[in-house]
Formats: C-alpha cells, sequence, structure tokens
C-alpha cells in the first residue's frame, strides 16, 4: 500500500506535458500480437498498467524493450500460452489479448479481470461477439479457453457502447474470413487510436469513431510499424481539475481539446476561462467555482465517467448545489464520503449524488478506491485546508506517470508516503 501526503492551499500554476494515453496504449499493446514483425511505440506512458501489460507479451513470447517511453515489441516468435490468474487480474484489459490470440492462433486461455471498486465490470459483450464470429468458448470458474478452427466475419450488434467490447471485436475481426460489422460500437477517441495501428497493421477497416465500424480485411504487413500514442485526455481533465479546484492557472500541452469537449464545457459552466489550441489547453480557474445544476456521466461523446470523480471534488467546494449522476458504472459514485470526511456536503442517492458546495474543506486521511477516485481526493486535498493523506495511491500509479513531481513543478507541497 502506498500513499501521497499534501498540504493544501497552493495555486496550481504553470505548465506541462501530458503523458501518453493509459486507455489508448493497452489495446494496441494487445493489438501488436497480430504484428509478427516489430513495432516501435513512442510517447508510452511509464505506469503500472504499461508493465503489465509488457510481462504478458514477454509471457506470450514477445520480446519487448522499454526505455524513456519508447517500447520496442517483437511478436515474431510470439505464441498462444495461457496468461496466468495472477498476472492477468492485474489489469482489466488483459482480456483484450483474446481477440488476437484467437485471431493469429487460433486460440487462447486467460482469467476473468474481474470486478473493482467502481463495478462488476463483466465481459458477457467481449464473449457473446467471440461466439457470433465462431469462437469455441469454454469457462472453468474464472478460467476462459477459447479455440477457433476459423473466424467468420457477420455483423455483430452490442447491447451498449463498450470500450473494451468494441475494442475486443475489432481484435478478433482481423483474424476473420469477410468482413466484420460492429454495430451499437464505442466512439470513444481510444478506438479511432487502436483503428489506426491496426489499419497500420494490415487491416482495412470503416467508420471508426461511428456507432457502426466495418473490418472488410486483414493482410498482415511485414515491415516496421512505427507508432505514436496520442496525449492521455483524462490524465489532462485531471490536472486541469487540480487547477480548477485551487484557484490556479495551468497550460497541459500534447493534448486535442476536441477529445475533452464535454469536459471542456463542464469547466466552463463552473467559471473557468479555458484557451484552446490545436495540441493545448491553458485554464484560469475563478476565486470560486459555480455550482453545476446537473451533470450526468454517459458513454463519448458525452461527458466522461472518467472525469467524474474530479468533477465532484470541483462541486463540493462550488458555490451553490450541484448534482453528479453516474450512468456507466454502478458503484462509482464511492468517493462522495470521502469528500464528506474533510466538510464536503454530498448526499448519494442511487446513482445521484447531490453537492451542496462548502466554502472549506479540511485535510483528512483518504482513502483512493481506483486510480480516478484516486485523482480526485488528490485534487480536494490539493484545495483543503492542512495536511490530507491519500492512501490507495499504487492504483493512482496505475494510469498516472509521475504525478507526484509533476504537482510540485506545478506549485504543489506533495510527498510520497511508502509503508
Ligand atoms: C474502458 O473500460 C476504460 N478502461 C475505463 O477507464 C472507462 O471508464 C470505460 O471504458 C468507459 O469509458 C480502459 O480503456 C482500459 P466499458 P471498459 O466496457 O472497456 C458494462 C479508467 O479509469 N459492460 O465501456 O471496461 C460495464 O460493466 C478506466 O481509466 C458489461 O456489462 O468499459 C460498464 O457498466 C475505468 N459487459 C459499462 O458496460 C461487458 O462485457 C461500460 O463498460 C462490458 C462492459
Amino acid at each position: 500500500m502506498s500513499g501521497i501526503g499534501i498540504e493544501g492551499g497552493c495555486r496550481l500554476t504553470g505548465e506541462m506535458e501530458i503523458q501518453g494515453s493509459k486507455n489508448a496504449v493497452l489495446p494496441v499493446l494487445a493489438a501488436s500480437i497480430l504484428h509478427s514483425g516489430v513495432t516501435v511505440f513512442t510517447h508510452v506512458p511509464d505506469i503500472a498498467d504499461v508493465r503489465a501489460s509488457l510481462e504478458i507479451l514477454e509471457l506470450l513470447g514477445a520480446r519487448t524493450e522499454f526505455r524513456d517511453h519508447f517500447l520496442w515489441i517483437d511478436a515474431s516468435e510470439a505464441g498462444p500460452s495461457e496468461i496466468p490468474k495472477e498476472l492477468g487480474e492485474r489489469m482489466r484489459s488483459s482480456v483484450l489479448f483474446l481477440g488476437p490470440l484467437l485471431a493469429r492462433f487460433g486460440e487462447g486461455a486467460l482469467y476473468r479481470p474481474g470486478g473493482c471498486a467502481i463495478g462488476k465490470r463483466p465481459v458477457d459483450y467481449h464473449l457473446t461477439g467471440l461466439t457470433r464470429l465462431g469462437a469455441e468458448l469454454s469457462c472453468e470458474g474464472e478460467r476462459i479457453l477459447a479455440s477457433a478452427r476459423h473466424l467468420t466475419g457477420c455483423s455483430v450488434t452490442l447491447p451498449y457502447p463498450s470500450v473494451g467490447a468494441t475494442e475486443q471485436l475489432l481484435l478478433a475481426a482481423c483474424g476473420a474470413n469477410g468482413p466484420t460489422r460492429i454495430l451499437g460500437a464505442a466512439r470513444e477517441p481510444e478506438i479511432v487510436t487502436l483503428c489506426r495501428y491496426l489499419k497500420m497493421a494490415g487491416a482495412q477497416i470503416d467508420g471508426e469513431g461511428s456507432t457502426e465500424i466495418v473490418v472488410h480485411g486483414f493482410r498482415p504487413v511485414a515491415r516496421e510499424i512505427r507508432f505514436q500514442i496520442p496525449g492521455d485526455r483524462i490524465a489532462a481533465g485531471s490536472y486541469l481539475a487540480a487547477a480548477a479546484v485551487t484557484g490556479g492557472r495551468i497550460h497541459v500541452e500534447g493534448i486535442h481539446p476536441s477529445h475533452l469537449w464535454s469536459t471542456i464545457c463542464g469547466f466552463r459552466q463552473m467559471g473557468c476561462d479555458l484557451r484552446l489550441d490545436p495540441e493545448g489547453i491553458f485554464l484560469s480557474a475563478p476565486e470560486r467555482l459555480t455550482a453545476l445544476p446537473f451533470l450526468s456521466t454517459d458513454p463519448y461523446p458525452a461527458f466522461p465517467t472518467d472525469m467524474q470523480s474530479a468533477f465532484l471534488a470541483m462541486m463540493s467546494l462550488a458555490d451553490g448545489e450541484s448534482v453528479m449522476e453516474e450512468n456507466v458504472f454502478e458503484k462509482r459514485l464511492t468517493m462522495a464520503k470521502e469528500l464528506n470526511r474533510m466538510g464536503a456536503n454530498i448526499e448519494v442517492e442511487g446513482k445521484r449524488a447531490r453537492c451542496t458546495g462548502v466554502e472549506r474543506l479540511h485535510g483528512a486521511e483518504l482513502q483512493g478506491a481506483d486510480l480516478r477516485s484516486g485523482a480526485g481526493l488528490i485534487a480536494a486535498a490539493l484545495a483543503a485546508d492542512g495536511v490530507s493523506t491519500v492512501n490507495g495511491f499504487e492504483h493512482v500509479e496505475r494510469g498516472y506517470e509521475n504525478m507526484v513531481e509533476i504537482l510540485k513543478s506545478l506549485g504543489a507541497k506533495v510527498w510520497k508516503i511508502t509503508e
């Protein structure tokens, strides 16, 4: 268990370059199995989930080298080894290796990634979709064994625009005979990034970024692929929120504002002044934020569930009544009780949190249950009076690279606590 100590009351000011995107790099690392050659990735975030993905890739027989955000992968010798439970459960997106293993080798074995603090997080849409493509799946408890003499392209309709299930189907469809049409697909920017990589590896894809994506076919290329990971839009939003809640002014570079549009609108509605350029966002916060009468999370392009915790921290100090509705994950409002221990006034009923903003929060010993609620509590602690400790920092390190140093560079008084 690790924690972070924070002395509140410092405005965050300055500028920063955002890390590579966790939710973009993870599916692309699974996709690198489809390329029986070398891929060189740049701007790769050095975070725990990437390290876990590299352990899985090496277990599958790929060779990897990771230094200074450059990642070299040679998957030419890869094979369908089983991904053990202790490795698979370290990271939710381990399940995404099933599709490429079936596509390239006709078989794969791994364990259900399991639920976490934010919800049950089943993978039924993944498994149903793979079965539609012709995979034979057998489940022994948490263990999933998959095989496919051959995969056949078809139309698959997703009951919900699941990001992971869309990625899973895109990966498996690269091994199918004939076109695969994914209806009701997720539209997140991370889907577009995955399709950009798959096209460089030899896939013919149309419709990415819309609710209907067609994988026409896949002709593996032999040449080396060079691929840059885009900036992390959620990490960018998290740092902007920390500046917003501390009355600060920061410039975050390396992010396309269009990928965070609904979040930018939220910042503006709460009284922040945002200046946008093609590769960056400059935020200047008001003395006190304005309450947001109603904000709900939904699939892209709506307001993202991954920004919910950061905005709940902002609402807890805003002037007036705000309501946050969480529509994506059933247990993602648990951070409210931690904020209330800092003096916030938040009532949670079902999927809604009703927040009456207070003038001050006070420091406390806090527990971050997942990486986004950890980041949200850190933002609140930066604005609070006195000293706080946010435990569960190991969750935050799964997705945020070098957060302590970055916050220090922006003027925060923070320090790492390791037990
Ligand atoms: C991805 O998770 C992200 N993770 C999440 O970010 C993000 O919150 C989520 O998409 C929504 O945008 C990665 O990309 C690694 P979903 P994923 O499938 O793919 C239900 C973070 O903090 N569902 O879109 O797991 C599910 O329970 C993480 O960076 C099923 O019921 O999300 C949830 O209620 C957290 N059956 C909803 O759909 C399934 O088979 C959305 O899940 C799959 C999903």
